[in-house]
């Protein structure tokens, strides 16, 4: 079957222009102006904006962390997902302490393997390194694993700097690519320490013992170990100024380097963690904490100028209930929030129609660059003859409150409440196939996992 989406603008990574669509089956035919409808059904998509379908490549469902498991697993974070013009998650499959990487590719393809309802792939925490590891890291290539992510903090998962560098140097021989978590885990124990002597423990506490300085010197101190290894790296939800510019230096002695941020870093500022209502507080809880409104500005430049190549989630959900265990230790308040249900909608209101970046960057953020960046372009990215009909339906006028009694995620509040969207998503299509249409999820079980080829940023 045929469809033609007719009277539409097309964004690429270029910028938007007038373009019809023409879908066979999972893809894209053609894309150019006037196509004659012959033999095709006609989607009416005047006045609207089609972008290639979102990309997160940083989500984490069904994840076990501070004792719990997060709120939204492969079935609902995905439906979450695809309602927030998302058709492909990457999401952290992680080993269990003192398990191989198969065994983790094995738990995660058990969570995700048909209850996906968007495509999607992982990839691989590395939380140990041993000879054991370093051989399945070629397993792991074979499996269709390209990146994989190391944690300069939480006892649980991190690394030190002589694993990193070994492990750097073993993917550098794969040409793979690592994202990286950066706060000083060391300095963080001992502010931690510092407030419980002085009795102190509301919200605040949480933002004041992860500063952005102490970010910014893992991620120096990561850049270093990745400059000695002479291998790119993706520093994963960048929060700061000092943060960006460790990474300019870098680009500066002619390093590579790869920056994501998240909306919550773009939208948001550290007041959140101020507000007297202790649980209003806590919902903000995630790491690296949220920062000034300074930071705010300095990361959409960054995007402006090229120097942020992705905007992904990093969600992380859990619900009140779950976030009330930590109401006497504020080092218990499950870290991480929602995002993937409002990542698109906030990046054209906050972005876009603010006039801070323009259609083609974000286009680049949410699209084009997590494809290129983790080995899925030009299967998925773009809106292109031979790329998957995966395509978000974006009505710039449609604009809407988000609430979270109208969200499909499992979480029972949004950080965004009460936010006024300028437009809003009017359809998303995964592989030729109606997913959402007017906030309603229609799309099944069906996503697919992708294997993923090499970096092509
Ligand atoms: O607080 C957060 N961000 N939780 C998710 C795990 C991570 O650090 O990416
Ligand atoms: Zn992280
Ligand atoms: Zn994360």
């Amino acid at each position: 079957m045929r469809l033609l989406f007719k009277g539409g603008t097309v964004v690429t990574g270029k910028g938007p222009r007038r373009a019809d669509i023409l879908v066979e089956g999972e893809k894209i035919l053609d894309v150019c102006r006037d196509i004659p409808a012959i033999g095709a059904q006609v989607v009416d998509v005047t006045g609207m904006l089609l972008f290639p379908g979102f990309i997160d490549a940083h989500t984490h469902f069904d994840l076990d962390v501070c004792n719990t498991t997060t709120a939204d697993d492969f079935a609902s974070g995905s439906r979450a997902a695809l309602r927030g013009g998302t058709t492909t998650i990457i999401d952290f499959a992680c080993p269990n302490k003192g398990e191989t990487l198969h065994d983790g590719l094995r738990l995660w393809h058990k969570k995700a393997d048909g209850k996906c309802a968007c495509d999607y792939g992982f990839h691989m925490t590395i939380d140990d390194w041993n000879e054991t590891i370093e051989r399945e890291i070629d397993d792991m290539y074979a499996e269709g694993i390209s990146s994989f992510k190391m944690y300069m903090t939480y006892p649980a998962m991190m690394i030190g700097d002589e694993a990193m560098y070994k492990a750097l140097k073993k993917l550098k021989e794969k040409g793979g690519i690592c994202g990286v978590h950066c706060e000083n885990a060391g300095v963080i124990d001992a502010l931690i320490a510092e407030k419980k002597v002085a009795g102190e423990n509301g919200v605040h506490c949480h933002p004041e013992t992860r500063p952005d300085i102490m970010e910014a010197e893992a991620v120096g101190r990561l850049l270093r170990i990745a400059e000695q290894v002479d291998v790119p790296v993706v520093i994963v939800h960048t929060t700061n100024i000092e943060a960006l510019d460790e990474i300019a230096n870098a680009r500066w002695r002619g390093q590579k380097v790869f920056v994501e941020t998240c909306p919550q870093y773009l939208v948001l500022d550290d007041s959140v963690y101020y507000n007297e209502d202790w649980l209003q507080a806590a919902k903000y809880v995630c790491s690296p904490p949220i920062r000034k409104p300074a930071d705010r500005e300095a990361l959409w430049r960054a995007i402006r100028r090229g120097e942020v190549q992705t905007v992904s989630t990093d969600h992380c959900s859990f619900t009140t209930q779950q976030k009330l265990a930590g109401r006497d230790d504020f080092t218990a308040i499950p870290g991480g929030i929602p995002g993937v249900e409002t990542r698109g909608e906030l990046i054209y209101t906050f972005g876009v129609a603010k006039k801070k970046i323009g259609l083609g960057a974000m286009c680049r953020v949410l699209a084009e660059n997590p494809a290129k960046l983790y080995g899925l372009f030009p299967r998925k990215g773009v809106l292109a003859p031979g790329s998957d009909a995966d395509i978000v339906v974006y009505d710039p006028n449609a604009d809407h409150v988000i609430r979270a009694e109208d969200m499909v995620g499992a979480a029972d509040y949004n950080p965004y409440e009460g936010v006024v969207t300028k437009g809003s998503i009017r359809q998303v299509w995964l592989r030729g196939k109606p997913a959402v249409s007017s906030g309603k999820v229609l799309a099944g079980p069906d996503g697919k996992y992708l294997p993923r080829g090499k970096c092509q940023l």
